[in-house]
């Protein structure tokens, strides 16, 4: 019953057979957020905010039983990733990913931090997310492009909007707040990233390093 439970309501996120894909990998036998019968439990039926959904539909007797199912996800051996993490991490620098992204305190807030990317996201989507940025945009990054009264044509992320008015950030960081009204033009570039696509700008191998530094990132965020 675990298992058919797993795979109608987990596996969207996880993989068919635990494997991970926007959610994290399940084959460990220790899990971050869910060290213990009853926090595995807890974070199944409550989710994990704000990206893992609350499985409020299931009982406690199916909870139990995926949560069952999961422990044994747990016995499945990680398969090696072919990256090197030191190397990987010199390019997070050299390849400026730092002016983005924040990892334990250090480099710059525009993108979404990364200290414990490692614990979120399997090794298949933090590829994707080197090589198709735009294929998973969150809406807190939804990309703009305006153009203000004064006819200034601005680029950045969306961080508020009711129906009057609109705050963006800039990619230098800057913030703006707009009355809606007064704008020549606004677009919601759905379907495009702020961040660049790497698909070209790294070697194979590079690709590798970089994802396995990033997996390697399991601290608390
Ligand atoms: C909509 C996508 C989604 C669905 C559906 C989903 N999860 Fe998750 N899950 C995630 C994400 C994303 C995380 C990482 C969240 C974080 O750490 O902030 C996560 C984290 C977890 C963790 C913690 C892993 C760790 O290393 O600590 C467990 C356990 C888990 N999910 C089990 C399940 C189970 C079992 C189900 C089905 C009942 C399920 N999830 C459904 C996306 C999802
Ligand atoms: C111009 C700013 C910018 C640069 C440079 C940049 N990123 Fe990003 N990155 C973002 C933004 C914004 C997002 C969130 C939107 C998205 O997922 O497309 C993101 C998303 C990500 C994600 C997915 C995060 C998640 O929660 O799923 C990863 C992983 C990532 N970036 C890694 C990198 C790496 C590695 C580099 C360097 C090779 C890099 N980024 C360079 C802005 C940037």
């Amino acid at each position: 019953m675990g298992k058919r439970l797993f795979e109608s309501q987990c596996a969207l996120c996880h993989g068919q057979t635990g494997g991970g894909g926007r959610g994290p990998n399940l084959h460990r036998p220790q899990l971050n957020k869910a060290p213990d019968d009853a926090s595995l439990r807890k974070v199944i039926s409550q989710g994990i905010q704000p990206e893992m959904p609350g499985a409020w539909q299931l009982s406690p007797r199916e909870v139990k039983s995926v949560a069952a199912y999961v422990r044994t996800l747990g016995s499945i051996p990680l398969e090696p990733l072919p990256g090197n993490p030191s190397r990987g991490e010199r390019l997070f620098k050299t390849k400026a990913c730092d002016t983005c992204h924040m990892i334990s305190g250090q480099g710059s807030g525009f993108g979404p931090e990364l200290t414990g990317i490692g614990s979120k996201r399997s090794a298949a989507f933090l590829r994707e997310s080197l090589v198709a940025p735009e294929a998973a945009v969150p809406d807190e990054f939804l990309l703009l492009d305006l153009v203000t009264a004064s006819g200034a044509t601005i680029r950045g992320v969306r961080m508020n909007e009711d129906s009057f008015s609109i705050q963006i950030k800039e990619l230098n960081g800057e913030f703006h707040s707009y009355r809606k009204a007064a704008l020549k033009d606004l677009r919601k570039l759905r379907g495009k990233s702020p961040m660049p696509s790497y698909a070209d700008a790294l070697k194979p191998e590079e690709m590798d390093d970089l994802i396995a530094y990033l997996a390697s990132l399991r601290g608390n965020s």
